[in-house]
């Protein structure tokens, strides 16, 4: 039986209209021109390009946050501007790049990694998160912690802790390592393969360093125009 990608774009198109002062005519900025791919259950999507190209525009679109003008993103077989909020967030999350900003500096972080199944439904909270402190590899004394106690690399295994405790099939991460030192960088990527590994994921992993991207994963699509 044909079982459909678990992502699928289909020439996407999405401009920005700025306006260069008040009574100048708007002018349209392509972000993203015609763009199509189709990452399979279980694998992951290298995304490329230089700066300003597109990039975080496409994840936005991935993740039903913008709308395209043209196109589909169907996940998987379903468009996922038709599908309510609920079920999209179970399906698929965001890692962003710089985790300071994603985290709430005033809640704790077993708040912060519990807050998707507070707000979308869930039981045995405090066990779901322990599980997913221990999946990422954060030691469970930091669930008391607030964000600015943790280091960079500590940070983004809470966001990406906070990611997958709904179980969603789908990661988009968008430049998760740039925040951080080159050490560091590593530490996340073979968090992220082995999660990859073990949870079956599907991902896709944005970045402009070719180098990060052709070292692990096969990249399939520079973007734009
Ligand atoms: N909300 C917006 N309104 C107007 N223009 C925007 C908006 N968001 C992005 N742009 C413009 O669209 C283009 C693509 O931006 P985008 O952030 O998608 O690229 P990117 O490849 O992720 O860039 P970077 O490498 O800096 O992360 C840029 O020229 C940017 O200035
Ligand atoms: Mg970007």
């Amino acid at each position: 039986m044909y079982a459909p990608p678990m992502i699928r774009l289909s020439g996407v198109r999405k401009a920005y209209h700025l306006r260069r002062s008040k009574f100048a005519q708007p002018e349209e900025l392509v972000a993203v021109n015609d763009l199509s791919l189709d990452v399979g259950e279980g694998e992951t999507l290298g995304l490329f390009g230089e700066s300003r190209c597109g990039k975080s525009t496409a994840v936005s679109i991935m993740l039903g946050l913008l709308r395209p003008d043209v196109g589909d993103v169907e996940i998987p077989g379903q468009k996922i501007g038709a599908m309510p909020m609920g079920d999209r967030v179970k399906l698929v999350q965001p890692v962003f790049q710089n985790p300071n900003a994603s985290l709430n500096p005033v809640k704790r972080i077993h708040s912060l990694v519990a807050q998707p199944l507070r707000l979308h439904g869930g039981e045995n909270i405090a066990n779901e998160v322990k599980h997913m402190l221990d999946l990422v590899g954060l030691p469970s004394r930091l669930a008391d912690a607030y964000p600015a106690e943790l280091s960079d690399g500590q940070r983004q295994r809470a966001v990406i802790a906070r990611a997958l405790i709904l179980n969603s099939r789908v990661l988009i991460c968008d430049e998760p390592t740039l925040a951080l030192d080159v050490s560091v960088q590593a530490q996340v990527i073979n968090l992220l393969l082995t999660l990859e590994k073990e949870l079956g994921l599907t991902m896709v992993f944005v970045s402009h360093d070719l180098g990060e991207l052709s070292n692990i994963w096969p990249i399939v699509s520079p973007l734009c125009i």
